[in-house]
């Protein structure tokens, strides 16, 4: 393997580049070369400066990620980061791009930083539960102090120029390519004007305030995470000396890296690549500037203003002049709250509203690129706009469908042109949930599946690639594992001891929550719509429908299964509905712990996870796992739900199938895939 590091003389400066892509990550031949040229470059009795920078567009981003969980190989990081810090010539690191994590950390170590315009620096290593373990909690405190180093470590932001400058972060911005600039840079250090110190040698004001602050904060909104108390507690031992400081890092980055959720997290962030890799995506996609959005409603005005946010243009269709208003103002509403949350700039505002139009007429969609149809969930409904569409929209038009559940097939056929038709399903509130799902009918053309993704990445959504089935693959699998919650809820379990066992677990919210927010009329439609395919021998619990027709649809009719007056309170008219239904099919309630009703509803959810992939409605575990974290509140330290199959080993969910086999053969059934798994020890991630 050809050494990604060299070294090159120039006059007196030794220039050590590093040429790594894509990011330049800090891997083992990278670690070695460092270490190796900063070794030569101390040597070279001539050489009075040494420089880094990196090729390419990007200083290092950080350790080389797809390292970790493999045997630790030397030269580590830290040391790396030492060496530099205790060259005797003195060692100034040139950065561009994104030096993030480990990259930053080895220009910490160095002796001063230059940069060059549009560098973003950061420590998001809290992002992959893990903390900066190569001196950056022990260096940042020094460079910055205590409460930005904690600000900086605890939200893994990327910090930009101007502000690392105002920090202490960065000496002095230079211009030119990363190689000119650290030419400048030994010429100005020559001059004076770049002052050069060891950061080790610095000493850091204590600040208990700021720790204690931070400690409560994260005891408060992210309970359920291992390492960002780590990372204070590495803080905290920044006013040590810096070996002692550098040990104590050391030994609470261990107990990260060794954690599970270290290995969750670095899951889920190559799962939001992976998925990008559809076969179809080695397609150009169809050009796209002006979206038509049918339907004015929550999704549609959710629909239209993340395109608008973009830059897209919009036309948005409905029927009536209120249903438009209404819309319009939806639209106007979301993007002020953008603005207001620093997420669109003023002018990108003032752009994107002079970019919105609204009609009643269909006909002026006749030059746009895609439209969505967001009307309500109605075949007849959905057919009927699809056939005029076909009449209205221009050839190589995209049609796709924000159905949820509804057979895009039959909605294709509506048209002359099914290749076109596709499925664009958007969560709610679409302008801020990541997921698309994009789903793939029989005759949808492969361009226009490369288009959907395409759409997806210019909106900054994560799309994952579904067949068609009912559901597609995130409601089915959430129809699934509500159903065994349901079960519980009829065997004994409160709604309020299942949403506190599932949130416990990490779930931004349990079951009956969720279904409170969403409105229970819309799981009571889905659930008459099966009625008809249920199987006949299939338990069906009736609590739902009861409480639906006693006029309690959730949080917007103040009662369902919790009352919403000034505190939510469990509704004890929902839990009466409970205890009739027990007692008209004779159920006498039984006690469930929260690792049972852990253990059951994930049980649930890899069971239908893994038909989904049997069934081919899925291409790879990966996207099963994408779907519930950025489209269902899985907890992403937990890396989804094949993900945790694996953590517990197919053989005890397999197990655990079983068990509940005994008292209900007919949802438990062990998918034939992972029984053979549970047999042969193979995991869902080979699969990937
Ligand atoms: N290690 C290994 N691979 C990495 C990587 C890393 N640190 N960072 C990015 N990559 C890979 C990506 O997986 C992707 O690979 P594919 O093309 O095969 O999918 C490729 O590089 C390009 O990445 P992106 O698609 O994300 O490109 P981008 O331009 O959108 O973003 C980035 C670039 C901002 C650097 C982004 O990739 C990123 O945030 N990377 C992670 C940075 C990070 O977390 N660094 C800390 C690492 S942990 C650490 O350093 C520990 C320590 O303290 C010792």
């Amino acid at each position: 393997m050809s050494n990604p590091v060299s070294l090159e003389v120039v006059d007196r400066t030794a220039l050590v580049s590093i040429d790594n892509p894509p990011v330049n990550a800090a891997s083992h031949a990278v670690r070695a070369g460092l270490v190796n040229t900063m070794q030569a470059a101390n040597a070279m009795t001539d050489v009075d400066v040494i420089v880094l920078y990196a090729k390419g567009r990007t200083f290092i981003a950080g350790a080389d990620i797809k390292e970790f969980g493999k045997p630790p190989m030397d030269p580590w990081l830290p040391e790396v980061c030492n060496r530099i810090e205790d060259s005797a010539t003195p060692v100034i690191a040139v950065l561009h791009g994104t030096p993030l994590g480990g990259g930053l950390e080895v220009a910490m170590a160095a002796h001063a930083r230059v940069a060059l315009p549009g560098t973003k620096l950061g420590l998001p290593e809290v992002n992959l539960g893990i903390l900066p373990g190569a001196g950056g909690t022990q260096r940042a405190p020094r460079l910055v102090g205590i409460p930005s180093a904690l600000d900086m470590i605890l939200t893994g932001r990327h910090v930009p120029l101007d502000e690392a400058i105002s920090l202490g972060l960065v000496d002095h911005v230079l211009d030119g390519t990363p190689r000119e600039a650290a030419l400048g840079a030994a010429a100005l250090w020559r001059e004076s004007k770049i002052a050069t110190r060891k950061t080790g040698e610095l000493t850091v004001a204590p600040d208990d305030a700021a720790l204690n602050a931070a400690r409560e904060t994260i005891a408060k909104t992210q309970p359920h995470l291992f390492s960002p108390m780590k990372c204070v507690d590495a803080v905290a031992a920044s006013v040590l000396p810096i070996r002692e400081g550098l040990r104590k890092e050391r030994d609470l980055f261990n107990e990260c890296l060794n954690s599970p959720q270290r290995a969750g997290l670095i899951h889920a962030f190559f799962m939001e690549r992976a998925v990008a890799k559809v076969p179809e995506a080695k397609l150009a996609p169809r050009a796209f500037q002006k979206i038509g959005v049918i339907g004015s409603g929550l999704m549609g005005s959710g629909i239209a203003t993340a395109c608008l946010m973009a830059g897209l243009s919009v036309v948005m269709i409905d029927t009536s002049p209120d249903a438009l208003e209404r819309g319009r103002a939806a639209v106007a509403g979301n993007l002020d709250k953008a603005v207001a949350r620093g997420k669109l700039s003023p002018d990108k505002r003032a752009t994107a509203s002079s970019g919105f139009t609204t009609s009643l007429d269909m006909a002026h969609l006749s030059d746009a690129d895609i439209v969505i149809e967001a009307v309500f969930e109605e075949m007849d409904a959905k057919k009927a706009v699809f056939r005029t569409l076909d009449d209205v929209c221009k050839p190589g038009a995209v049609l796709a469908t924000n159905t949820s559940y509804l057979d895009i097939n039959e909605i294709a056929i509506s048209t002359r042109r099914s290749e076109d038709v596709i499925g664009l399903h958007f969560f709610s509130p679409a302008h801020i949930m990541r997921l698309l799902e994009v789903v793939v009918a029989d005759a949808t053309a492969p361009e226009v599946v490369s288009t959907g993704f395409a759409l997806a990445k210019a909106l900054r959504k994560v799309a994952v690639r579904a067949g068609v089935c009912d559901g597609f693959i995130g409601n089915r699998i959430l129809a699934t594992t509500r159903k065994a919650a349901d079960y519980m809820l009829l065997d004994g379990a409160s709604p309020f001891e299942i949403d506190t066992a599932i949130e416990a677990f990490g779930f931004a919210m349990g079951p009956y929550r969720v279904l409170d927010m969403a409105g229970l009329d819309i799981s009571w439609a889905s659930r008459k719509r099966q009625a008809a395919t249920r199987p006949a021998k299939e338990r069906y619990v009736a609590i739902g429908d009861r409480i639906c027709e006693h006029g309690m649809l959730g949080r917007k009719t103040g009662l369902g299964y919790y009352s919403y007056d000034e505190e939510i309170a469990p509704n004890p008219d929902a839990l009466a509905i409970i205890d009739a239904e027990r007692a008209s099919a004779g159920i006498k309630a039984r006690t469930f712990k929260a690792d049972e009703i852990v253990a059951r509803y994930m049980a649930a959810m890899v069971m239908e996870g893994a038909r989904v992939l049997e069934d081919g409605i899925a291409l790879r575990p990966i996207d099963v796992d994408a779907i519930l974290v950025f489209g269902y509140g899985f907890p992403r330290f937990r890396g989804g739900p094949m993900h945790y199959c694996d953590t517990e080993g197919a053989a005890t969910l397999v197990a655990r199938i079983d068990a509940y086999a005994k008292e209900d053969p007919v949802f438990w059934r062990v998918p034939d895939t992972l029984r053979k798994m549970a047999k042969t020890g193979a995991t869902f991630a080979a699969r990937n």
